[in-house]
């Protein structure tokens, strides 16, 4: 049994499919018994794995295509738990079960995009020059490939808000301290990033390379950046707010090609209508617009946060930005 498990990992993690899906039938092979159940989760990921060609010509999921794929998620249990009917505001069903309506919002468009931290400190300039020398190898790869370069990048970029939360929940277990909002405020950029690139993929999917590319990738900066965080939350910020300030970069230099043709403007994905509450005619370019406000905002809260380290005191003195995005 644990070998037909471990063939099956090494199968999901070469052609990229989802895992439950070999582990099911792994299961519905080796154990009879187990059947109703592996046919439940064979259900279950075969709606979750299905994904689109990758072509950004491609029209994205319509919310009703949304719904049937979510809707075929529903399993009987006698636990008794079952997600309530939810409305929009229309009287439409919400076809969503990854985000309910109260955790949407309207992208804050006002904010400065402009804004820059200026290096002082020896760390500062460490930050600094690492995302700068970072930028270099991302530059030669994705070249002006902006579809790809972001999805690839936004797997990176969800990592830092969850390692950071991780920790600071487990140090508020240890000195049996509040955090002061600080880990809510990072798991959501965490989350918020992870969305980003939920609604990235309905856009452009992943070749068997890049596949292994985040795989590598994930494997050293999560580590890197837990081990960072460790000895330095205060330089772990500062290059989370560069690499941001990076991002937010990207993004312009995306609607640039957009505005220029060089990118097809197609309608937005119905994930990305839903979660920035957009109008049902967006495009990607409202997309890409609310996402490089929410890379803003990312910027301001770990610029900050390494800020607040700066000035000798903890995360948990000073009020944590929860919600801002
Ligand atoms: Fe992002
Ligand atoms: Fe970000």
């Amino acid at each position: 049994m644990i070998r037909v498990f471990a063939r099956s990992a090494a199968r999901s993690l070469i052609i990229g499919r989802s895992f439950n899906s070999h582990i099911s039938m792994a299961a519905f092979q080796d154990n009879r018994a187990c059947t109703t159940m592996a046919m439940r989760i064979m259900m279950m990921s075969t709606a979750s794995s299905s994904t689109p060609e990758d072509n950004p010509k491609e029209t994205p999921k319509s919310v009703s295509e949304a719904k049937k794929d979510e809707s075929n998620l529903m399993v009987s249990s006698y636990w008794g738990i079952s997600r309530p009917m939810i409305k929009r505001k229309d009287g439409t069903d919400w076809p969503w079960n990854c985000f309910l309506p109260w955790e949407t919002y309207t992208a804050d468009l006002s904010v400065d995009l402009s804004k820059h931290h200026v290096p002082k400190t020896f760390s500062d300039k460490f930050a600094y020059r690492t995302v700068k020398l970072l930028r270099w190898p991302t530059d030669l790869f994705f070249k002006r490939r902006y579809g790809c370069r972001a999805m690839m990048l936004e797997t990176v970029a969800a990592v830092p808000g969850m390692v950071g939360g991780a920790l600071l929940h487990l140090r508020s277990l240890r000195k049996f301290q509040q955090s002061g909002g600080w880990i809510k405020a990072l798991i959501e950029e965490a989350e918020n990033e992870r969305m980003h690139l939920m609604t990235m993929v309905e856009l452009v999917h992943p070749k068997w390379y890049e596949r292994m590319l985040v795989l590598a990738v994930q494997g050293v900066f999560f580590n890197a950046y837990f081990v960072l965080y460790l000895l330095s939350p205060k330089l772990s910020h500062r290059i989370v707010g560069y690499l941001e300030e990076e991002a937010i970069h990207s993004y312009t230099e995306y609607l640039k090609d957009i505005n220029e043709g060089k990118i097809e403007n197609v309608p937005a994905p119905a994930i990305a209508i839903d979660y920035w509450r957009l109008p049902k005619d967006a495009t990607l370019k409202d997309v890409i617009t609310v996402i490089r406000a929410d890379e803003a905002h990312h910027r301001d809260v770990n610029h900050f946060a390494s800020d607040i380290h700066f000035q000798g005191k903890e995360l948990r003195e000073a009020p944590a930005p929860v919600g801002y995005h």
